[in-house]
């Protein structure tokens, strides 16, 4: 059985399969007639907001012939205290797979275990698998590889996208640089399990330097809100604008998971500079993870 749980723990040859695999389900959407999802139904269990990688799944399971069936944690008894091992075994005995978001990582990690059916990390505090899967097939798609580029990750570098790139780095052979405050850095423990190539500083002008990817995220992640004040004083000058981006590589692309939040983490300017690919962006996670699924129904 395939689970999806992070990107510290997928293979280097299941990352370049799902790669391999996004190009062709980008290529015949609407006209390909593999249905691995075929009389099946996905439970989504969503514990924080979301409109990409809800809507992609949705979509993603219908066009691969299964039924996506969304839950809202307030909606279910895991929302009023039920744990997740029992959820997890209810559910495992229901459906044939599930889309986990919420914040502790061991809550994803549990209901794998316990359900016994695939299961996909849509977002923890610790990791966003899916997405980076994405970013990675974004990049292809521009560059032909990531091997060998530069991506500087400017902003909170303690989050669930900067660990997954921390990850993604170390995996698939490119340079990670992370530009952030010390208390939002990179942590050791990331950067010793990744064994990557990962330079972390508190310049984002030296880490844009000679970059072929901008990439940033939210400064306030979901569950982070009562840390609004601090963060934004702290992570204030942490934006990708024009100054960074006339210090990248000619022809570097601006990447952004999104929510976006101008002014803050990126500017109006370059936000709409990059808007082609930052939403070609978007629309690949609906191809990557229909890809993430027909691999894990292998
Ligand atoms: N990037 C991303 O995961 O967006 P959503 O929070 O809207 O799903
Ligand atoms: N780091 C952000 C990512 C949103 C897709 C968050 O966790 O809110």
């Amino acid at each position: 059985m395939k689970h999806l749980l992070s990107i510290e723990k997928i293979s280097f040859r299941d990352i370049k399969q799902i790669l391999e695999n996004t190009v062709m389900f980008k290529r015949e959407r609407g006209s390909q007639t593999l249905l691995p999802l075929k009389g099946q139904t996905w439970a989504m269990i969503f514990a924080k907001s979301s409109t990409r990688t809800r809507v992609s799944f949705e979509v993603g399971i219908h066009e691969l012939g299964g039924k996506a069936l969304f839950l809202n944690t307030d909606d279910i008894q895991l929302g009023r205290g039920e744990l997740v091992k029992d959820t997890a075994r209810v559910l495992g005995r229901m459906t044939h797979g599930c889309i986990i978001r919420t914040y502790a990582q061991q809550d994803v990690e549990d209901f794998a275990h316990y359900s016994q059916i695939p299961t996909v990390n849509a977002l923890t505090d610790q990791e966003h698998p899916c997405q980076i899967l994405t970013d990675l097939f974004t990049m292809e798609e521009r560059f032909g590889t990531v091997r060998g580029k530069v991506v500087a990750f400017v902003g909170d570098g303690a989050s669930n996208i900067s660990n997954s790139w921390a990850f993604a780095a170390g995996k698939m052979d490119f340079e990670l640089r992370v530009a952030a405050p010390e208390e939002f850095q990179l942590s050791d423990e990331v950067v010793e399990k990744a064994k990557g190539k990962i330079v972390r500083t508190t310049d984002p002008l030296e880490a844009s330097e000679g970059a072929d990817v901008l990439y940033t995220d939210t400064w306030i992640s979901m569950g982070k809100e009562e840390e609004e004040a601090r963060r934004l004083t702290l992570l204030n000058g942490y934006q990708i604008n024009r100054k960074l981006l006339e210090k990248a590589k000619k022809g570097a692309i601006v990447l952004h998971c999104l929510p976006a939040y101008r002014g803050k983490e990126i500017s109006e300017e370059v936000f709409e500079q990059f808007s082609t690919v930052i939403f070609d962006q978007a629309e690949n996670r609906l191809h990557t993870q229909k890809s993430i699924l027909d691999w894990m129904s292998d």
